[in-house]
C-alpha cells in the first residue's frame, strides 16, 4: 500500500504515454471535513463532491479507463442524521438531472448497485432515469454503488447459492470462486485494478471486500471535493510502477 501525503498530479500526456487500468475504484470520503474547515454545514461538502464526481468521470474517460466504480453511499450512511440523507438524496436527483444528457452524450453508460429497495421514490426515479439515458453508452462505463454494503453483498450471494443448493440445482462441492463472483452485482465487470480513497484513512470501509482482493490501493490526503482529474491521472501514474504478482512471484 501507498500512501501519497504530498498530492500526487499528472498531466493527461504522461497518461498518454503508457498503459491505464481497466478498472478504477474510488471510496470519495472527506467531503465533511472539507466542509468544516470553511465552516459550512456538511452538505456543502457533498455538493463541492458533486463537482469532483463530474470532473473524475471526465478525467476517466479521457484517460480511456473502462470502468469506473464511485461509492457514492454506503449501507451505513443510512445511520447519519436524517438531514444529511436527505440532502445527499437530494443531490442524486439533482445530479441526474444537470449530467443525464451530457453523460449520454459522451457516450458514458452509468449503472447503479446496492440496496436499492431503500431509497425513496425519487432517488429511484433518478436512477431509472439515468440508466436509461446512458445505456447505449460504450466509452467508459461508470458503476455508482448507492445504499452499498460489501458484507450484506457477500451474505446475498451465499443466500441466493444455498437457494439453489436447496432446490437441488447445485452441488456444494461445485461452488467455485467463480461462480460465487457470479451471484454479486459486479459479475459483469473485471475487479478493480486500483481502488483510491481520498481524505487520507487508511480503510476499505465495506466497500468492494470480495472484488478488491488483489486490487492495487492508492490512497492520497486530498480530500474529496479537492480531488481534480491532474490528482486522477497522478495516481495511474502511480498505478503503472506497481508490481502486480496476483499472490504469484515475479518471473526472472
Ligand atoms: C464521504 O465523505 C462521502 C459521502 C458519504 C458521500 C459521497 C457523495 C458525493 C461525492 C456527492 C454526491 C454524489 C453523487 C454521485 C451524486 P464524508 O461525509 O464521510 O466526509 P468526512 O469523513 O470528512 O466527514
Amino acid at each position: 500500500m501507498s500512501q501519497a501525503t504530498a498530492p500526487n498530479t499528472a498531466t493527461i500526456e504522461e497518461v498518454q504515454t503508457g498503459p491505464v487500468p481497466r478498472h478504477v475504484a474510488v471510496i470519495m470520503d472527506g467531503n465533511g471535513r472539507w466542509a468544516g474547515e470553511r465552516d459550512l454545514p456538511r452538505w456543502e461538502g457533498h455538493r463541492a463532491g458533486m463537482s469532483s464526481v463530474r470532473e473524475i468521470i471526465e478525467g476517466a474517460a479521457e484517460a480511456g479507463l473502462e470502468h469506473l466504480t464511485l461509492y457514492a453511499f454506503s449501507e451505513e450512511n443510512w445511520s447519519r442524521p436524517a438531514d444529511e440523507v436527505e440532502a445527499l438524496m437530494a443531490l442524486l436527483e439533482e445530479y441526474v438531472a444537470t449530467e443525464r444528457a451530457e453523460l449520454a452524450e459522451k457516450g458514458i453508460r452509468v449503472t447503479v448497485f446496492g440496496s436499492l429497495e431503500r431509497l425513496g421514490e425519487g432517488a429511484i426515479r433518478a436512477i431509472a432515469e439515468l440508466e436509461g439515458a446512458t445505456a447505449e453508452g460504450t466509452s467508459l462505463h461508470v458503476h455508482l454503488a448507492i445504499s452499498y454494503g460489501a458484507r450484506g453483498e457477500i451474505v446475498a450471494a451465499c443466500r441466493s447459492l444455498a437457494r439453489r443448493v436447496a432446490a437441488g440445482e447445485l452441488d456444494p462441492e461445485e461452488i467455485t470462486a467463480d461462480q460465487f463472483a457470479h451471484a454479486l452485482y459486479t459479475s459483469a465487470w473485471p475487479d478493480p485494478d486500483l481502488l483510491i480513497r481520498t481524505s487520507g484513512e487508511m480503510r476499505i470501509s465495506n466497500f468492494l471486500l470480495w472484488q478488491l482482493a488483489y486490487s492495487e490501493i492508492f490512497v492520497t490526503d486530498v480530500l474529496w471535493p479537492d480531488f481534480s482529474r491532474a490528482h486522477l491521472f497522478g495516481a495511474l501514474i502511480d498505478y503503472r510502477g506497481r508490481d502486480r504478482r496476483f499472490g504469484l512471484v515475479r518471473s526472472p
